[in-house]
């Protein structure tokens, strides 16, 4: 048999694959590289393509030997390819940290940061001292009916409160018919929208929005309260106290100064007030007054009832915050119409 030839290419020629495989390990870029791989890879005129396109036309025998050669052959030049590559991208990448500093002494522009307005920022806080004392949130409307705001919270027709200079009144033909709707002069008609629906114990707070025909600088057309109200078999004034006097000093100050005194609410029996001492303008006032921030009391056995609580069972109290107030004590505030203003100088010194 006639003996076959060890190499396809004459010995004494170099055969290309040895040339590439020199360009590749002194190959200058990645785009060299690339082109080396093409040579070699390419589909229609790749060197190796070719070769391995013509073990297709040889004897079997020959067929296998040539065909483990160009494998290893393949594996080699993947690999001198590969490692040609990592080098080269690792060069780029040296030579990138050299050219390209960073001036890390460089002052950029700050950026502005703006931060929550001073009256939800206090509800949160409030939500937050209420509910390590145990107090969920319960949220409702703020355009009431009649019934909510005045009538099942025992307040009869006469009450001031119910006065036309004090209440907005909705007009009736832009509600449903059967009942007389206004806008929130109090938070406490969530104590009845609560209480129909749980049973007792129960202990909520409930910030929001009420609405009053007053303006001057302690009161607003709009201001924010929060309502609170505990309710157990056995919940007594002096665990309002207690309640109240931890509010005023986690949210105000451990050495806030404030007096309880008596106060006339319908809807509670005993009434108290809280007020609590305001400097105001400090020129102005140096002697400081005192500012009506809390009314308070033991929810009256009517409104219970009204909600079929039974009041031999059960009792508890009710108090409602006055936050602009609280906030205006905190910081010394002395009109409490420069919340509503948007005048950034006011909002930006908290
Ligand atoms: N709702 C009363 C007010 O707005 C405050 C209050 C709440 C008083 C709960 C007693 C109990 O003035």
């Amino acid at each position: 048999m006639e003996e076959l030839p060890k190499e396809r290419y004459p010995t004494s020629m170099p055969s290309p694959f040895d040339t590439l495989k020199a360009d590749i390990a002194s190959a200058k870029t990645l785009a060299d590289l690339d082109k080396l791989e093409q040579d070699l890879f390419g589909r229609k005129h790749g060197h190796l393509t070719l070769a391995l396109k013509e073990l297709g036309t040889l004897q079997p025998e020959e067929r296998t030997i040539k065909g483990k050669e160009l494998n290893a052959l393949k594996q080699e030049c993947t690999a001198l390819l590969d490692t040609r590559r990592k080098q080269l991208q690792g060069a780029a990448l040296g030579s990138l940290a050299e050219s390209d500093t960073i001036d890390v002494t460089l002052t950029l522009p700050q950026r502005e940061r703006g931060h929550l307005h001073l009256i939800p920022e206090f509800i949160r806080n409030v939500e937050d001292v209420f509910g390590r004392m145990g107090f969920e949130v319960a949220q409702g409307p703020e355009v009431e009916t009649e019934d909510y705001n005045f009538n099942l919270l025992n307040i009869p027709d006469t009450h001031p409160a119910r006065d036309a200079q004090d209440t907005f009144w909705i007009s009736e033909d832009s509600m449903p018919p059967g009942g007389r709707y206004v806008l929130r002069t109090q938070t406490s008609p969530m104590q009845i929208r609560y209480m129909q629906k749980h049973q007792p114990p129960l202990r909520i707070i409930c910030p929001g929005k009420t609405y009053r025909k007053d303006a001057d600088a302690t009161h607003s057309p709009m201001f924010h309260q929060f309502e609170g109200l505990m309710i157990g078999e056995d919940v007594s004034l002096a665990n309002m106290k207690a309640v109240m006097i931890t509010a005023i000093r986690e949210l105000i100050s451990p050495k806030a100064e404030f007096r309880f005194r008596t106060g006339f609410f319908p809807f509670v029996e005993p009434g108290l007030e809280v007020d609590m001492l305001w400097q105001g303008d400090e020129a102005q006032s140096r002697e400081g007054k005192w500012l009506e921030v809390v009314g308070c009391g033991m929810v009256h056995p009517n409104v219970l009832k009204n909600c079929s609580i039974d009041p031999k069972k059960f009792q508890g109290f009710a108090f409602g915050f006055g936050v602009e107030r609280m906030i205006m004590i905190k910081h010394q505030i002395p009109d409490l119409r420069s919340f509503y203003v948007g005048d950034l100088r006011f909002l930006k010194q908290f």
